[in-house]
Order: C-alpha cells, then sequence, then structure tokens
C-alpha cells in the first residue's frame, strides 16, 4: 500500500479509536479516576503529520514586533528563521519517555513540531506526562502517545514499532533514553545484576535502533537517531561508584559509532549525547542519602553547576532535525566540562 493512503486509513481509525471509553473496571479505584480524566493509551489528539509538510510563514506579528523595533521578531522554525529545527511532518519515537530526561526532550520535540510516541516499561508514565500530553494537543498542534513496553522484550518491541511506523506511513527519528543505573562496588557486583545493566543499556538500546532502523530503511526517507549515554562513558566518576554503568555507556558511545557506520548509506545518522550529572527526582534521592554529593560534584565541572534535564531540549531537536544533517558518529558530550578536567 502507498504510505499516503495507509496513512489516511490509519489517521482516521486513530479518530475512531479515540473515542472509544477503555474498559476500567478491573482497575484501583485511583488509577480509575485518572483514566476516566485523561487516558494516555487515548492521546488527546493534536493535528495528524502530513508528509512533505514544509515549515509555516512567520505569522503576521513578525512583522509588526520588527516595525515597533520592541517586542522580539524571532519566530524560530518558521520558513525565514532557521526552518530546519522544524519538526513538523517528524514522527519520533522516545523510550524512558515516561518520566526524567527522556520525557523532557519529547516535550522539546513537540515544540518543534513533531508527532511523538513515548515507549516506557511504565505501566503508567509520570504525572507530567499528562501535562505535556495535553499541552502537544491543545498548545502545539501535536499529538504525543504512549506505549508500554520493556526494551529488553525484543519481539514486543519490534511489534510496537512495526505498527507505529506502520500506522503513521513513516519513522524519522529515535531518541533512546530508556536506562537503568546500579551503584555497586566492583568486587561485590554479580554476574546477573551486570548482565541485567548490559541488556537494558546496551542490548535494550541496540534493539530499539535496530527496530527503528529497518522501518526508516523500509520507507527510504532516511531519519536520526540519537542515543543517550553520558560522560560516564568516557570518565570513571570520583566518588561515584558504578562500574556497570559506566561501561554500558562506553559501549553506547561505541555502538553509535557502528550502526553510523552501518547505516550512513541509507540516510540514517546515529549520535550520542553524553550528559553530565542531571538533578532529577533519582538523583535527588541520592542526595537524601549522600548528602556531600550535592555540595563535591558541582565542584567537579568548570560552570561549578549541576545541570537540570531542561539543558538537553536543545541538544535533542538539534540532532533529530536537519540542522544536524552532516553529523554523524558523534558524541555531544554537554557536562559543564566535568570530562575535560
Ligand atoms: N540523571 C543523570 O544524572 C544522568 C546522567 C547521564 C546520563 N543519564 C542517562 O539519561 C537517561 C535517562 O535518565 P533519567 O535520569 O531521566 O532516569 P529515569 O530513571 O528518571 O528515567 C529512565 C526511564 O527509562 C525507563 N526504563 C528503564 N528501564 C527500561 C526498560 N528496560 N524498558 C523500557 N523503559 C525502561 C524508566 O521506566 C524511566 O522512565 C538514562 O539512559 C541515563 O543513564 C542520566
Amino acid at each position: 500500500m502507498p504510505p499516503t493512503t495507509s496513512l489516511l486509513r490509519t489517521t482516521a481509525s486513530r479518530y475512531v479509536r479515540s473515542s472509544l471509553v477503555p474498559s476500567s473496571r478491573a482497575l484501583l479505584p485511583s488509577f480509575q479516576t485518572r483514566l476516566q480524566s485523561h487516558d494516555h493509551r487515548n492521546p488527546p489528539l493534536g493535528n495528524p503529520p502530513v508528509v512533505d509538510r514544509s515549515p509555516p510563514h512567520p505569522p503576521s506579528e513578525e512583522a509588526t514586533a520588527l516595525k515597533d523595533n520592541v517586542k522580539s521578531g524571532s519566530f524560530l522554525g518558521t520558513t525565514k528563521r532557521l526552518p530546519e529545527f522544524n519538526l513538523n511532518d517528524k514522527v519520533v519515537l522516545v523510550t524512558g519517555a515516561a518520566r526524567g530526561l527522556g520525557l523532557v526532550q519529547a516535550e522539546a520535540l513537540l515544540e518543534a513540531g513533531a508527532t511523538v510516541y513515548a515507549l516506557d516499561r511504565l505501566e503508567e508514565p509520570s504525572k507530567d506526562f499528562y501535562r505535556v500530553q495535553k499541552k502537544a494537543a491543545e498548545e502545539l498542534g501535536t499529538t504525543l502517545h504512549y506505549r508500554q513496553i520493556d526494551v529488553r522484550d525484543v519481539p514486543g518491541l519490534n511489534e510496537v514499532v512495526r505498527s507505529i511506523s506502520e500506522s503513521q506511513g513513516k519513522l524519522d527519528g529515535l531518541i533512546a533514553a530508556a536506562g537503568i543505573q546500579q551503584e555497586t562496588p566492583a568486587l561485590e557486583y554479580t554476574a546477573k545484576d551486570a548482565n541485567t545493566m548490559f541488556e537494558v543499556n546496551v542490548t535494550g538500546v541496540f534493539m530499539t535502533a535496530q527496530a527503528v532502523a529497518k522501518e526508516m530503511i523500509r520507507w527510504g526517507r532516511g531519519g536520526s537517531i540519537a542515543m543517550i549515554a553520558s560522560m560516564s562513558g568516557t570518565v570513571a566518576n570520583k566518588g561515584l561508584i558504578c562500574p556497570a554503568y559506566n561501561a554500558s555507556k562506553a559501549g553506547v558511545i561505541q555502538l553509535a559509532r557502528n550502526l553510523a557506520s552501518e547505516w550512513g548509506t541509507h540516510g540514517i545518522r546515529v549520535n550520542t549525547i553524553s550528559p553530565g550529572y542531571i538533578v532529577t527526582a533519582m538523583v535527588e534521592e541520592l542526595f537524601q542519602k549522600y548528602p556531600e554529593r550535592r555540595r563535591d560534584w558541582p565542584t567537579q565541572n568548570m560552570l561549578g553547576q549541576l545541570s537540570v534535564p531542561q539543558q538537553y531540549r536543545g541538544a535533542a531537536v538539534f540532532l533529530i532535525s536537519d540542522a544536524s544533517s552532516f553529523m554523524t558518529a558523534a558524541d555531544l558530550r554537554i557536562d559543564g566540562g566535568h570530562s575535560a578536567w
């Protein structure tokens, strides 16, 4: 079936599906209430993605603002203002986007116009996910979807990726942010725990990229894959004992180079983002347990600060968009200079 026909058919079926009321009888009362008000499996819909939709023209306010010379006249992503950052016609998957860095990056992609699918193992995403999902439909004219999947379940993962690609008639991008962390001294690490770490952080990322690349090759439109590695893939962290995690992130950086070399001829770019310490809920918990880290960690980088997930929004949009069209096999390290010291 040609992509456009399949897209029209599946877009229509999405609208029909969205009007169905899910059965919530077997669920706990608190979850039931939430489902009745906003079910993440049937998201509020914005505009359906359109193949080859070009960036919008700048709104008339821009011309007025430029004449007044008072308000800002910059409308990023419109035809005359860095249109290569616009993601209007792109469908992008983000793993690990039920919360944390993945969700913040998903929000940035939505703001740039993409249709985004969050893939995560959690049965229900975080509270903030619902805010972003509503914002996507009501303020950004696009849609944030949710699919529950563990990246270790390879047949299930392939099925989810294939069905998204089929229903949208294309697949343009992936941010692989799903990952786990474990702090255990090397002498005490069990083989089972080490294998779990590598299964999620390396094999899981690899299999997600593989499933996505197969679809990108099938549609023949190329695409961009960004994997979330870490500065810990390059340096051993002072005072943070996680040998398997650090080895897994080094694996992600090297994996990206190899995938880039194999898939470049299909127009698929593969890069990594290596963040420094990010203050997420997980790190806040660590600070409760080890308060000295709140004091010590910022002193280990050149800016004397810890980062927040919002500081990686630009990197996500840059790598997925045509703004980075000549960039592949690269590691974008954003760590306040930590690993250069
Ligand atoms: N927080 C930091 O300081 C930091 C620094 C560098 C890199 N990173 C990396 O950034 C990414 C996001 O981290 P975060 O801080 O937002 O952590 P987080 O724990 O808040 O988010 C990770 C998400 O991945 C999901 N996930 C975990 N295992 C999964 C699996 N098997 N299948 C599907 N989903 C799974 C979780 O459910 C969660 O929603 C990770 O890859 C992490 O290693 C984090």
